[in-house]
This record gives structure tokens, sequence and C-alpha cells, in this order.
């Protein structure tokens, strides 16, 4: 578990940036049309990167902010240094440090730490996982018509906008309620501790699912993508469940892409 113990180690270190800057001038820049970043961004990232790469150097790294470095490798670190910019850009409280570890391809571990709530979501690959210091498990819920499901939009949202929306009306009208609250990585985690019962979205990149994923699928989730595949986080959209309602859900999708 050492891997696991690194990654929660840095989620945590990046994790006091987050809170650093959280009541000081965050330096708001546009990446995009509606694709913020912040100071906080940067030095969260580089403190991940600088410290993997003291410790690993031999290993291979995926980061938001500055792409792929470091030797080409089997093992590689994937890191979302501030996943969900747009609400602390904005003082609404839900974003993370999300941080994965793939050898060969394959999920070993991640962690996911909200520095708001003080909670780290962590997995290893065939261990489990835990929120904090207790195992979690996805839900029990069987019936589309009885959960929670969670959203979030692509920063592409306006050229997309019908189907995102579709996507959206078909869910709402199924479930018994969808929330979008801005971190996918936290989504995820969500699903894994039975705080909601699926989680879908377009659009997303490595670093936004590695960890949560690795997560979700140890808590007894599962992930998969829009055509029930099982979900690669090189993959963009993805659907994730309890397991329970998984083949509702894909139904749901079908229906909308196939009226
Ligand atoms: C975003 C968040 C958000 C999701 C977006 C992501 P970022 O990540 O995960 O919940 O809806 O698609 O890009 O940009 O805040 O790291
Ligand atoms: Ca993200
Ligand atoms: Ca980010």
């Amino acid at each position: 578990m050492e891997y696991l113990d690194v990654a929660a180690e840095l989620a945590h270190a990046a994790g006091d940036v987050l809170r650093h800057y959280a009541s000081r001038d965050k330096q708001v820049e546009f990446k995009g049309k509606s694709n913020l970043v912040t100071v906080a961004d940067r030095e969260s990232e580089a403190l991940i990167v600088r410290e993997i790469r003291r410790r690993y150097p031999a290993h291979s790294i995926l980061a938001e902010e500055s792409g792929i470095s470091g030797a080409a490798a089997d093992a590689c670190w994937i890191i979302d240094p501030l996943d969900g910019t747009t609400n602390y850009a904005h003082q609404f409280p839900v974003y993370s440090v999300s941080i994965g570890f793939e050898l060969h391809g394959i999920l070993e571990c991640g962690v996911v730490f909200d520095p708001v709530r003080d909670e780290t979501f962590r997995a290893a690959r065939g261990k489990g996982a835990w929120l904090n210091d207790q195992p979690i498990a996805v839900s029990c819920v069987g019936k589309l018509a009885e959960g929670l499901l969670l959203t979030g939009f692509p920063y592409d949202f306006r050229e997309r906008a019908d189907e995102a929306l579709a996507l959206f009306r078909a869910f709402l009208v199924r479930s018994q309620a969808v929330r979008r609250a801005g971190s996918a990585a936290l989504d995820l985690c969500y699903v894994a501790a039975g705080r909601s019962d699926g989680f879908w979205e377009l659009g997303l990149n490595p670093w936004d699912t590695a960890a949560g994923t690795i997560v979700l699928e140890e808590a007894g989730g599962r992930a998969s993508d829009f055509s029930g595949n099982d979900f690669t986080i090189r993959g963009t959209a993805i659907l994730a469940s309890n397991g329970l309602i998984h083949g509702e859900m894909l139904d749901a999708i079908e229906r909308v892409r196939q009226p």
C-alpha cells in the first residue's frame, strides 16, 4: 500500500494549498470560455508533481495543468490538483484533490480528498475502499425510480447542449432526484459511499475519473461507458452506479440515443 499512502499524503498536502487560497486572492484566469484555472490549481499540482518526481523519478505523470511528464513508464500517476475549480473560484464548498496510480494500464489505487469536509476517500485494488478509516460500500437501492443520481456538464456544454439536456431529462423523469455538485471525482466517491446511487457525465478526462473509479469499483460499484462496456479512464463518457440500477440507467441512455 506504499503508493496509496503516498497518494494520501500528497492529496492532504495539496488540500492545504487549496485551504490556504480559499480565503485569499485566487488569481482566476480563463483557460477556455467557461473553463477556469487559479493559483491554487497550479500550486497544488506543482507540489504533487514535484514530490512524485523526487520519490519516483522513473514513473510517468499525467496531470491536468501540465500534461504528461516524466519517464515513459508503465507506472503512471494521474492527477487532478483541484477538481471543482469553478466551485472553488466562487467559494462554493464542493471540490477535491484527486490522485490515481496506474500500473501497466490498470488502476492500482486512488485517493480523493475533500479539504472542506476533511474527507479522504481511498482504495487499493483487491483491498477495498475507505472513507477516512471506515470501509465503504455502494447502496442497496435496486430501482432507478428510487435512486438519487449525480451528474455534471462538460465545459463544451454549449456545443452539445441538446445531447446533455436530453440525458438530463431522461434521468430526471426516471429517478427520485438528480443533483449537480461540480466535482466528478467526489461524485464517483459519493456513489462508492452509498450517498448517491448513480452518476453519469459526458466529456471527462482521465484526471477526473482515475482515483474515483477505483474507489467506486472497490466499494462494489460498476463503471461503464454509455454502451455498457467496462469504463476506461481514457474514455470520455462514464456511467457509474451501485451496479443494481446500471441496467436501467443504460436503458435510459439507449432510449435517448435511439428514440
Ligand atoms: C470539472 C468537474 C466537474 C465536471 C467537469 C470537470 P475541473 O473538473 O469535475 O464536476 O462537470 O466536467 O471538468 O475542471 O474543475 O477540474
Ligand atoms: Ca477535474
Ligand atoms: Ca482540475
